[in-house]
């Protein structure tokens, strides 16, 4: 039996770590889509971190691991654009977060876009809402990068949003009587 310092802390840390993903999963998230990358070669991923930074200007961040290839493509163009998806989308965040059930892995061809000119695959049809941002900052934290952004355009939708909680998807419905 080992009962030296460094392999108790080993397992606190192990149990610790066990308890921080239990408590997070039962951490309601809204699910979108982040895309960058040049526009015939964009790249998209499905993150749950996605929140506002500030209003005035108006700034939001999302949180990608540092190895993912989203964040080479942001870093190499300074550009990205957050769809936040609605309740009917959630085959788009299995297929950017790389299991589809059926169909291609992160093949952007599988969803439908909306057209603008001169721009391709940027706004996901459907979505509650998609923010275009300038890179702002990038700040590497642990796993992750922390990609902040200044929200230059927006484009609000309408249906009703799609949320990941206890590791299933769900939507929100109102509480009787509560405002
Ligand atoms: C609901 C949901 C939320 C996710 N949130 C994030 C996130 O915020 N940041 C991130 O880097 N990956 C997130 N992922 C994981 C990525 O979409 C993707 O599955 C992962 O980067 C693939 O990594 P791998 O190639 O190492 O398996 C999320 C996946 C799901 C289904």
């Amino acid at each position: 039996m080992t009962s030296d310092a460094s392999s108790l802390a080993t397992s606190d840390t192990g149990v610790l770590r066990d308890q921080f993903l239990s408590a997070m999963s039962r951490v309601p998230l809204s699910v979108a889509v982040v895309v960058a990358g040049a526009p015939d070669a964009r790249i998209a991923l499905t993150v749950g971190t996605f929140i506002s930074v500030s209003a005035d200007p108006p700034m939001v961040l999302v949180a990608v691991k540092s190895g993912s290839p989203l964040y080479s493509a942001v870093s190499q163009h300074r550009r990205f654009v957050i769809n936040v998806l609605s309740c009917g989308q959630v085959e788009h965040s299995e297929r950017f977060s790389g299991r589809p059930r059926t169909g291609r892995p992160y093949d952007l061809a599988e969803a439908r876009w909306i057209r603008a000119a001169g721009e391709t695959q940027r706004f996901l049809e459907g979505a509650v809402a998609a923010f275009d941002c300038e890179l702002v900052e990038a700040r590497s934290i642990a796993s992750h990068v922390l990609l902040i952004g200044r929200v230059d355009e927006i484009v609000a939708g309408e249906d009703h949003p799609l949320v990941y909680c206890s590791r299933a998807y769900g939507t929100l419905s109102p509480l009787a009587g509560a405002v």
